[in-house]
């Protein structure tokens, strides 16, 4: 017997390494949710992320740093749930990775415990020891490099394009090289001048995914709540392609008036049985059911002596 070949198959790091190299441009988004990553599998998405920008879209904290463990594999395990084909990428929460033995013990959760197929982690330059230990250990790195959220409060707390002048895009490149060298499969640059992010695209081999770096990486990523305009602002480097928030709050609105007029549920929402069963069970007559008898309880009709 021989086994089907019907089931779709996960992507891996080889088969996303095969599209930069067929120069298909990597289309990137985050989920954190089952029916979500259901949806953005099935149209076709190769690599999903589940970013701890979780913490801010869809538990309302107000920034990313407050994420645990706990949390990016809750919803990570459900991202994977609800996928069959896109390579699913864990990202690692702060403080998750601060030593060697840290990050190969979370990273390890994320695929054993999760079933995500990579991970990703912030900083150039100095995570690059961290990358290079998880790669030795057969983990799948995504790195991530330019604006690093985790590190917003030694990055001067508010969010900021990053290497605009010579010495930061001096450095944001090294962080490009360094990311490479560490042996990750792919590197996020996150709010980089366009230009900056073309070169290094240039120089490195592996794909660069961009979000606020213009159009000259080797593919983008962007938060699904600001594609799909769902949040409640949207970022100067994202252009919703839909408006959730109104259509959500256009049907949660009918509903609500539904309920209140009594008009939902209506027939078609509405099961029914055999009146007689009823009757039975309630120990109703006909007497009873013309309304003129006391109101039976669990089967007892509460005139009868007990
Ligand atoms: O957490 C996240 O969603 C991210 C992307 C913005 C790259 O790190």
């Amino acid at each position: 017997m021989s086994a089907s070949t019907d089931a779709p198959r996960r992507l891996t790091v080889a088969d996303i390494a095969r599209r930069y190299a067929d120069g298909q441009r990597l289309a990137t988004i985050t989920a954190y949710d089952y029916p979500t990553a259901q949806i953005v599998d099935a149209a076709g998405i190769p690599l999903i992320l589940v970013g701890d920008s979780l913490g801010q879209v869809a538990l309302g904290y107000e920034s990313t740093v407050r994420v645990t463990m706990a949390e990016m594999l809750h919803h990570t395990k459900a991202v994977v749930r609800g996928t069959q084909r896109a390579l699913i990428v864990g990202d690692m929460p702060f403080l998750s990775y601060a030593t060697v033995d840290e990050a190969v013990e979370n990273a390890g959760r994320f695929l054993q415990e999760a079933g995500a197929q990579a991970v990703k982690v912030e900083g150039g330059v100095r995570s690059a020891r961290i990358i290079d230990a998880l790669v030795k250990a057969g983990i799948p790195v995504m790195g991530h490099i330019g604006w690093t959220p985790q590190a917003q409060h030694g990055m001067g707390g508010k969010v900021k394009v990053q290497g605009k002048d010579r010495g930061a895009a001096r450095a944001v490149l090294a962080d490009a090289l360094a990311v490479q060298e560490a042996g990750a499969f792919a590197i996020v640059l996150e709010l980089i001048p366009a230009q900056l992010a073309e070169a290094i695209t240039a120089r490195l081999r592996i794909p660069t995914i961009g979000i606020g770096a213009g159009p000259g990486c080797s593919g983008q990523i962007q938060v699904i709540t600001d594609v799909l305009g769902l949040g409640d602002f949207v970022p100067r480097h994202a252009s919703p392609y839909a408006d959730l928030r109104g259509i959500i709050a256009e049907a949660t609105t009918r509903y609500a008036a539904d309920v209140e007029a009594g008009s939902f549920p209506g027939e078609a929402q509405t099961v029914r049985m055999d009146d007689a069963i009823l009757d039975e069970v309630l120990g109703r007559g006909d007497h009873d059911r013309a309304g003129s008898g006391s109101i039976p309880v669990g089967g007892i009709p509460l005139d009868r002596d007990l």
